[in-house]
């Protein structure tokens, strides 16, 4: 059992500072969550009670147009069928796929040909960024015909890209991978998407579309003790980049480093590129760049691991779902 006062500071963090003008549907929700004494004893008796999983796993029997829009319609759903919440609470955790994450990442990618390695790759989707079309402002850049779009609000020295890098090889790794062709894994997906994002779920119903057109490879296995397995079969003649996005905040300070371990040991043999893309503080060389920036934002980091050394830049400030990039 978790402490309630600790989930009733945490929902209404999540509120103000991650919903706040972005979703008013769960802005109202979690802050109605850490108002409400009984919906917070019936998450504090949950392994696991991050927001995300909570209204996920309402959303996933609801829909996203279903689901209670006050404190006394979340109460009475909860009475009436906490049972089924907490199944899916204990079943499943958060794995949003955010593809608008993409558009992020792109500006940060060296010249072609790529090696691209996801960690925490969901259903891997980000894996498949040469597959969509892009607007930073003005600049159009990607697949034109593609039914993935994304849109990304850039600030600063931005590197726009005038084409996308050839990629030749491309793996995930995930504990869990999500499957695209799994009917329910897809509806998982969908029900992580906040319900009041059209946009965002237009967009990952693209990218799932494409998906099982042309499905990513995701391997399961877990980051920090399966790498080695993946990065002995990179082959040699494209730039290997190792990526993740809201990944490393789900592992302890321990796991972190032991993977940039990894990435040092591997760079013997080969130069690797790391993109983070973390809220601040999860990957702290890159945090220790700029201090008290970005506290509500990701922080894009690039290291350069060669002959096991490693060159840490912190290049952008981005909106954890990739509407904004500031580059630095
Ligand atoms: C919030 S999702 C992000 C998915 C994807 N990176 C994106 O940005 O769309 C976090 C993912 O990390 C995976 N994950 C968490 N811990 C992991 C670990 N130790 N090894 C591999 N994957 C892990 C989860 O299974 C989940 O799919």
């Amino acid at each position: 059992m978790s402490d309630p006062r600790g989930i009733k500071r945490r929902y209404q963090q999540f509120a103000e500072t991650e919903c706040k003008g972005y979703s008013d549907a769960y802005y109202r929700l979690a802050l109605a969550v850490a108002g409400d004494d009984e919906v917070v004893d019936f998450i504090a008796a949950m392994p696991a009670t991050q927001p995300n999983l909570f209204l996920a796993s309402v959303q996933f029997l609801t829909g996203p147009h279903g689901m209670p829009t006050t404190g006394p319609e979340l109460r009475a759903f909860l009475r009436r069928r906490g049972g089924e919440v907490g199944d899916v609470m204990r079943s499943r955790r958060t794995q949003t796929n955010e593809v608008g994450r993409c558009a992020v990442l792109l500006p940060a990618l060296p010249s072609g040909p790529l090696a691209l390695l996801e960690v925490g790759a969901s259903a891997g989707l980000c894996l498949l960024l040469d597959q969509f079309h892009y607007e930073f402002g003005s600049t159009s850049v990607g697949v034109a015909s593609s039914p993935v779009r994304l849109r990304c609000t850039v600030a600063g020295p931005v590197p726009l890209p005038t084409t996308i890098p050839q990629i030749v090889w491309r793996q995930g790794l995930d504990l869990n991978p999500m499957n695209v062709h799994d009917d329910e894994a897809v509806r998982w997906l969908l029900a992580c998407v906040w319900p009041d994002h059209d946009e965002r779920r237009r967009r990952l119903e693209g990218a799932i579309e494409v998906a099982r057109a042309r499905p990513p490879a995701v391997r399961a296995g877990d980051l920090v003790d399966d790498l080695p397995a993946v990065l002995a079969e990179v082959p040699d003649n494209a730039q290997l980049v190792v990526f993740h996005s809201a990944v490393l905040s789900y592992v302890s300070l321990d796991r972190r480093q032991a993977f940039a371990e990894v990435l040092a040991t591997a760079s013997k043999r080969r130069d690797i590129v790391w993109l983070s893309n973390e809220a601040s503080g999860i990957v702290r060389e890159v945090t220790a760049l700029a201090p008290g920036l970005g506290e509500l934002r990701f922080l894009l980091g690039r290291t350069r691991f060669t002959g096991g050394q490693r060159r840490d830049e912190l290049l952008a400030l981005a909106h954890p779902h990739g509407a904004e990039l500031t580059w630095l």
